[in-house]
């Protein structure tokens, strides 16, 4: 049985992860894979999860199941980190997963189940792993316009033009914020558009939240969010812990389904724990309960909000630097998009060609559509970088 496997396409992200582990060349620079590194490189642990962590091993005395779609205490800490406090927490159904992966897939399964016809519209481009789980699911997908590789904007006339042929009950899967891959994110007024768009076409949004606190802020990452779940009768979130609490290896996330009403609530519950039960019965705890510790202590959320503001304006901080660094280097102000997007990634704008050149001459790893990790970045490794660059484009 096992013989007749096929070969697996490796995950274009993660194989960079072994190509940069076994370059032997000490000035190497890691932009591939979305890990925070501190200006030593290192992807350290919050003060804050360390101390959860402390208290939690005082304080808890059993390991035994919890809940087969998580605590309520996490879904209802998450629900209003994203949600905000005056939503309706009635409408809101939840499971714990693992990871934002975990709830990107659980959400398309639930879709699956629920509109076995169903759409789902990617931006062009996104998350390579979007596509491969829906294709893997044997779903129908469709993209939508979202990029535009001249101005390194997102081009919202395009967008919009595609997403009129959005049919009834299709899902639009969008990035609440800090787009992944291209750093480019949309306005709130144009936001509300999508939220007039959506509700005039009855689809429903599926939004991939795993950067809130990385861009604008922590609340002001969330009111793309807010704006859409203000207006529409239904939508799905799918949140990660991974990054704004830095405990990747822990798989911590979370799936929100917003029902119409108590009742598609009730149900939807019900489904999402049944999802559990099918795919892998009980989810990850531990990293769920330390952020749900974290959320609703003062004391542990003050730290780990000053922890995270310093991370996202580290991360502002290098943006400007690196855009300032290549305008000297090229000569160009193309650049100057760097310091405009937000969150960990923006495109630079090179060839495949080019990007083999910059891991190969010169040691540097992105991914091959010219994605930057900002966060791999330090003020040492900066003009490294930028005069790298300007050789391969020469
Ligand atoms: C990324 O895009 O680099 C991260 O989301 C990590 C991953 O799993 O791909």
């Amino acid at each position: 049985m096992l013989a007749t496997l096929k070969p697996q396409p490796q995950d274009k992200i993660l194989q960079l992860i072994a190509l940069y582990r076994d370059d032997p060349r000490p000035g190497k620079v890691d932009l591939g894979v979305g890990v925070y590194k501190d200006a030593d490189g290192k992807t350290p642990v919050m003060a804050a999860v360390k101390s959860a962590e402390k208290l939690l091993w005082e304080r808890e005395t059993t390991k035994t199941y919890t809940g087969l779609a998580g605590e309520p205490d996490f879904h209802a800490a998450m629900a209003r980190l994203i949600l905000g406090d005056g939503f309706a927490m009635e409408r809101v159904a939840a499971a714990a997963t693992a990871g934002g992966t975990g709830a990107i897939r659980q959400a398309l399964e639930l879709i699956r189940l629920a509109a076995p016809g169903a759409r789902v519209w990617l931006s062009n481009p996104t998350w390579p792993n979007h596509p491969a789980i829906i294709r893997y699911l044997g779903m129908d997908m469709a993209e939508y316009r979202y990029f535009d590789p001249d101005s390194c904007a997102v081009d919202f006339g395009a967008m919009m033009a595609d997403l009129e042929r959005v049919a009834a009950g299709d899902v639009v899967l969008l990035h609440g914020c800090c787009h992944n891959p291209t750093g480019a994110n949309l306005t709130l007024p144009e936001w509300d558009a999508v939220a007039e768009l959506l509700v005039r076409k009855a689809a429903v949004p599926l939004i991939d939240l795993a950067y809130q606190g990385f861009g604008d802020g922590l609340e002001a990452d969330a009111a793309a969010t807010r704006a859409l779940a203000a207006r529409l009768p239904e939508l799905l979130i799918a949140a990660s812990c991974s990054k704004n609490f830095g405990i990747y290896r822990e798989r911590t996330g979370i799936l929100l389904g917003i029902a119409a009403d108590a009742g598609a609530q009730v149900l939807t519950q019900g489904t999402l724990a049944m999802l559990n039960r099918m795919n892998y019965s009980f989810p990850p705890d531990h990293g769920a309960r330390l952020v749900t510790m974290i959320l609703n202590d003062p004391g542990l959320r003050a730290e780990w909000l000053s922890e995270l503001e310093a991370v996202r304006l580290g991360m502002l901080d290098l943006r400007v630097a690196l855009a300032q660094a290549l305008r000297r280097a090229t000569g160009s102000d193309r650049y100057g998009f760097l310091a405009q997007h937000r969150g960990m990634f923006s495109r630079l704008g090179l060839t495949e060609e080019q990007v083999g050149r910059l891991r190969n001459d010169h040691g540097i790893y992105m991914v091959g559509d010219s994605r930057m990790n900002i966060a791999g970045l330090n003020t040492k490794t900066i003009p490294i970088v930028a005069a790298s660059v300007a050789s391969v484009l020469g």
